[in-house]
């Protein structure tokens, strides 16, 4: 079965909008994982404009209780992983990180950055963290993920959101090739494979549909749908799309 993480970044960013107590991050994962969500992801940023350090310990505990994973987030920084090797959350997912983007616009230049990633992933499987990469789903991307150490990738499907949502149905097919693509050679490698950023209801299709790709991480969307429609809704909706995805794949 395709697993659904659920980012609860956005919950963070309302309430830090006014500086208040809510809405808090943790109810929002609660009612996730009772609805039926697989994990619970959130990054926690070095600007902590999402989660705050608090979150993380109390994101921990629950996810602990419930006998769900976290997915923690993070910079390839000395900060972050001494953070996470602290949390020692079941997983964590290295994402580039700039200050003035809006979101993680692109994936991790692993080719560039081998060494510090090598590093970083070793440290964080020293406490048990399956390591994912979180990529563009470009082969030389992918083979240094699995030189670099990574258990897993996650492929970057904001561009081909992107281009789909505009209605741009040649380039979004040409990257939906290359998330195809990508992922069977990350399969391949030995590498499990992901992928997140952008998905939405009409976007998740062709996105579960790839075989090899065992878990989807979907936050703002479902955030911004739960205001109209509650998140349970939200998360089941979306769930009944990725599971009609597998089952054609499978008939
Ligand atoms: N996966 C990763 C690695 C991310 O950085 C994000 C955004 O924080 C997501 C998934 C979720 O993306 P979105 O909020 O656009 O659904």
């Amino acid at each position: 079965m395709l697993r659904l993480g659920v980012n609860i970044d956005h919950v963070a960013t309302i309430r830090n909008a006014r500086g208040s107590s809510y809405p808090e991050p943790v109810r929002a994962a609660e009612l996730a994982l009772a609805a039926g969500a697989d994990g619970i992801t959130a990054h926690l940023r070095e600007d902590r404009r999402h989660i705050s350090d608090a979150d993380i310990a109390v994101l921990t505990d629950l996810c602990l209780k419930r006998g769900k994973p976290l997915n923690f987030e993070m910079a390839v920084t000395d900060e972050m992983v001494g953070i996470a090797i602290g949390a020692k959350p079941h997983a964590a997912c290295l994402v580039p990180e700039r200050r003035e983007e809006v979101t993680t616009e692109g994936g991790l230049d692993v080719v560039k950055g081998a060494n510090r990633i090598a590093d970083a992933t070793g440290r964080l499987r020293t406490v048990g963290a399956r390591v994912s990469l979180f990529i563009e789903p470009d082969p030389a991307q992918i083979q240094a993920s699995a030189d670099a150490g990574a258990q897993v990738v996650e492929l970057h499907t904001g561009a081909y959101c992107d281009a789909a949502r505009a209605g741009e149905t040649d380039r979004a097919a040409a990257i939906l090739e290359r998330l195809k693509s990508g992922a069977a050679l990350a399969a391949s490698l030995g590498l499990e494979v992901h992928a997140g950023h952008g998905i939405d209801y009409a976007t998740v299709k062709p996105i579960a549909a790839i075989p090899q790709i065992v878990e989807l991480n979907i936050g703002h969307f479902l955030i911004g749908e739960a205001i109209f429609v509650g998140l349970p809704q939200a998360i089941l909706r979306m769930r009944t799309l990725m599971d009609a995805a597998r089952l054609e794949l499978a008939a």
